[in-house]
């Protein structure tokens, strides 16, 4: 496996960082609903890729996904199967999934593809597409601001997205992209996550998503966008 700037940082600092965000009770209620409603809509199962501490995985799980935690940092998986022994772990990484095509229902890729260079997005999209059966989700949690510039993020440097410009990068790979939702709070960088749904066959996919935010608050609902496609 390649050994990125990204998992040696992660690697020295694995414990501080489950310490801090390792629990679920540590993501903010309304992505925790976001994210649980969209899990609600995949039909197969789930890699939570970048798992870190493994918390959204067992959250998942909790909640009757049929999913599986994966991150290149061998500290956070050891972590992960000790804080949440019921769910499964393994080492693993965005650009090589290690499952057959076509066989999962849904990705999940929560802030784990910012610290991947710009330019070599495309090869962990070409393996989501590889890896999701025709219909299958994917969700991205990331940085919302212009594409590829890079921030002094507290483990290791990371790059802004555009929900724009990852809409675009993901067509190039056969995915439209249903919805997108973006959360500003002040003092902190913009969050942003999209759907996309592989195939252009998308239109029951996206009428299933649409009824995943229905239970958001109004705060919460206020920052959203949705763009429909396909
Ligand atoms: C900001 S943390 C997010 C962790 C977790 N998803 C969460 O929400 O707490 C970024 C994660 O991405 C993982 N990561 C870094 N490079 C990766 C890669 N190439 N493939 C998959 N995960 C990667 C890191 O090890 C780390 O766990």
């Amino acid at each position: 496996m390649v050994t990125s700037d990204a998992v040696r940082a992660y690697s020295q600092r694995a414990a501080e960082y489950a310490d801090a965000l390792g629990r679920i009770e540590h993501a903010v209620p309304d992505d925790r609903e976001f994210v649980r409603s969209w899990a609600g809509t995949v039909v197969g199962p789930i890699i939570d890729v970048g798992c870190g501490p493994g918390q959204w995985t067992d959250f998942l799980r909790t909640h009757g996904a049929e999913i599986e935690g994966l991150d290149p940092v061998a500290a956070f998986i050891e972590s992960a199967q000790s804080h949440y022994p019921s769910s499964r772990y393994r080492v693993g990484r965005a650009q090589g999934l290690e499952v057959k095509d076509g066989s999962l229902g849904g990705i999940l890729a929560w802030y784990s593809l910012i610290h991947v260079d710009p330019s070599s997005i495309d090869e962990s999209f070409a393996e989501f597409a590889r890896a999701l059966k025709p219909g299958g989700s994917l969700l991205l949690g990331f940085f919302d601001g212009e594409s590829g510039e890079p921030f002094e993020h507290a483990v290791v440097t990371a790059y802004f997205w555009s929900p724009q410009t990852l809409a675009e990068r993901l067509k190039l790979h056969g995915f439209n992209v249903v919805k997108t939702v973006r959360r500003e709070a002040q003092g902190a960088r913009p969050h942003a996550a999209i759907v996309a749904v592989k195939t252009r066959e998308t239109y029951s996919s996206a009428r299933s998503v649409s009824t995943c935010c229905e239970s958001l608050t109004p705060a919460y609902r206020q920052g959203l966008v949705t763009v429909w496609e396909g």
